[in-house]
């Protein structure tokens, strides 16, 4: 499956960024607004270390960088990855493919994990399994993961949207939503947040539960 979708990707690294941001409604309506979002949730500050998880072509790191963050981006993508070495020639790239071996080829952990439009790739429960494993093996102490993605408020509205949007709706992928994701989250252990950016795109701060010393 990751070989068909890699092909995909690199075929689509080189008018990316235009078919994010010069387009209206499903799946990309508030890209910029839910990269900001992102941004604003991960409270950057200078030094703070940051893994962007599916980089692409680098429109989160670039964001991050320019707020003083050190930022290391993975993805499985040679084009994407060529193109934020491009545009970001200091941001660390590390090829990898998320439903491959694990764990990742990075022994560090971060005081951010972020990512914007990539989990939408797997399922529920995968994407819990891989959020989880970030958590465990990736973020620092005190750490938290900001994760964007194309996503709707509740399973209803996500059953409303594909009735509307049935044309540009992709079978294979998974759009989050957040009442069934919360709940997965939850029951692995996971706080979270979320803020509804657009009607389709939304974001999610996830943080390990406190434990409980007492
Ligand atoms: C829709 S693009 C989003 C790119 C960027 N984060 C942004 O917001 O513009 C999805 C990115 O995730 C990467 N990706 C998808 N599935 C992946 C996987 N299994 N492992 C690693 N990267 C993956 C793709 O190569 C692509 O660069």
């Amino acid at each position: 499956m990751s070989e068909k979708r890699t092909k995909l990707f690199d075929e689509w690294a080189e008018t990316y960024d235009d078919s994010v941001t010069k387009v209206s409604g499903f799946p990309f309506e508030g890209y910029d607004q839910v990269l900001e979002t992102i941004v604003r949730l991960t409270e950057p500050s200078a030094g703070m270390t940051v893994l962007d998880v599916g980089i692409g072509t680098g429109n989160l790191a670039g964001r991050l960088t320019a707020a003083g963050c050190r930022v290391w981006g993975m993805d499985f993508s040679t084009r994407m990855l060529a193109k934020a070495r491009e545009k970001l020639p200091g941001v660390e790239l590390i090829k990898a493919d998320l439903a491959g071996d694990w764990p990742i080829d990075v022994d560090l952990t971060f005081d951010r994990v972020v990512s914007a439009y990539v989990f939408h790739e797997f399922d529920c429960e995968t994407k819990v399994g891989y959020l989880r494993r970030f958590a465990d093996q990736h973020l620092a102490e005190h750490g938290r993961l900001v994760i964007g993605d194309v996503s709707f408020r509740s399973v209803k509205a996500r059953r409303e949207a594909h009735r509307q949007w049935e044309g540009a709706w992709d079978e294979d992928e998974h759009y989050w939503a957040a009442d069934r994701a919360i709940e997965a989250l939850g029951r692995s252990g996971l706080v979270v947040g979320y803020t509804q950016v657009s009607f389709c795109g939304g974001v999610y701060v996830i943080e390990p539960a406190p434990v409980d010393r007492g």
